[in-house]
């Protein structure tokens, strides 16, 4: 077996170096629980950033997987599989809207998406072509999808960047309305924000948009990339608002951990791609597909949804006592469903690594701000061994 010293060593010295990474090798996974190679266990409130939905070697996802593998890992686009089709037609059910698309990554489903609302925006008016994003957003890493991400720091460094793309303060409907013109394209938004920090809007807020949109014949562009997939209670977190949107995009949970991506547009939007206006070798292949229909018919029942939705509120209860001890050191408790938020007076980073230590992996996002996205699978007892963690670790911390 290779020493871990070495896989350090020969992970430093081949590995490009763009991730700030923790000290930790992991092994295997089971439920909502990690190993690393000497068998030490980890309790897991981060799910690969929101991906494990069903835990780790959750057993229908593994024998879903497993059976697919042996019989077609991989086809071209220009045949049809039964598990794409399945999988689509899944996706337009939950979704309301009309067609899908499947793609690798949340930056490749961002990516198609603005392109499709940027050919529809032409077939209207060829200056038609502004998107406009929120402050604090992140919608990936790719050219465009970094231009979109309203975040300084992402961009730097990168330009010449695509044009036609500004940013106004999220959840503020008035600067939305005076930012908007004939010639929006569409308004991308993440439905709650969560690498800016986890920011949930109101209700008014998503309904404003929604009618600005219309007003301009502008499309509303919702990236689910994260609050998607049960995380927030309901599938897609857009359905808490009453609105729909007029393409959503989709990733991290949707293959469980197997790498999918997804948009879905209405009919009427999407009728603007034909043959060979978009296309991917890998997205929607029928491994991805078979692991996303597991996921989908788990993540979509009724039970299923409730119980995230019960440990939703269990867990901010838990995070809400913590504020009540350490009223100085916790700003504020946000977020929906299971993708929680504690923000803190000071940089988290240090917190995050002793509560490593504790065997408890956890993540810190805008600077300050621990962020929760557990397994969806997570139950009470799980819970109360993070909040027990919580409060060691921040009676320690001065
Ligand atoms: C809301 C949102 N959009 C897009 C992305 C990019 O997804 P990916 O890393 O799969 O490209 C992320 C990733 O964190 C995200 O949270």
């Amino acid at each position: 077996m290779t020493q871990t010293h070495d896989i350090y060593t020969l992970d430093t010295q081949h590995y490009l170096p763009v991730f700030k990474r923790y000290p930790l090798i992991l092994d295997h996974g089971d439920g909502a629980y990690l190993y690393d190679r000497d068998g030490r266990r980890y309790l897991d409130f981060l799910a690969g950033i929101a991906v494990n939905v069903l835990g780790h070697a959750y057993p229908p996802l593994v024998e879903a997987i497993a059976r697919q593998a042996g019989r077609l890992i991989h086809c071209s686009n220009l045949y049809y599989t039964a598990e794409q089709a399945t999988a689509a037609e899944k996706l337009v059910k939950l979704s309301g809207l009309g067609k899908a698309f499947f793609a690798n990554s949340g930056a490749e489903a961002n990516e198609g998406a603005i392109k499709l609302a940027r050919r529809h925006g032409y077939r209207l008016s060829p200056q038609k072509s502004t998107i406009i994003s929120a402050t604090a957003s992140f919608h990936g890493r790719t050219l465009a999808t970094l231009t979109a991400t309203g975040q300084p720091k992402y961009r730097e460094g990168f330009g010449p960047l695509p044009g036609g793309f500004s940013y106004v303060h999220y959840g503020d409907g008035d600067a939305l309305a005076a930012a908007m013109d004939d010639n929006t394209c569409a308004v991308l938004l993440e439905t709650v924000q969560g690498e800016g920090g986890v920011h949930v809007p109101t209700r008014d807020y998503l309904a404003r948009v929604r009618e600005l949109c219309d007003a301009h014949g502008a499309l509303l562009i919702l990236d689910e990339i994260q609050s998607g997939i049960g995380r927030c209670g309901h599938f897609f977190a857009y359905e808490h608002y009453g609105i729909r949107p007029d393409i959503v995009t989709l990733a991290k949970g949707l293959g469980g951990g197997v790498p999918i991506g997804a948009f879905c547009a209405t009919d009427s939007v999407a009728s603007a791609f034909g043959p060979g206006d978009h296309g991917t070798t890998f997205g929607g292949n029928p491994l991805a597909c078979a692991a996303a229909n597991v996921v989908m018919d788990t993540v979509a029942a009724p039970d299923f949804l409730r119980h995230v939705g019960d440990m939703g509120d269990y867990l901010r209860d838990g995070l809400e006592s913590l504020r009540a001890a350490y009223p100085g050191r916790i700003r504020d408790v946000r977020g929906l469903g299971l993708l929680l938020g504690l923000e803190l007076d000071r940089d988290g980073r240090a917190i995050v690594d002793a509560c490593l230590q504790e065997g408890l992996i956890i993540n810190c996002t805008a600077g300050n701000v621990l962020r929760f996205v557990p397994p969806l699978i997570i139950e009470r007892e799980h819970i109360n061994t993070l909040i027990t963690t919580l409060h060691r670790v921040l009676a320690q911390i001065a």
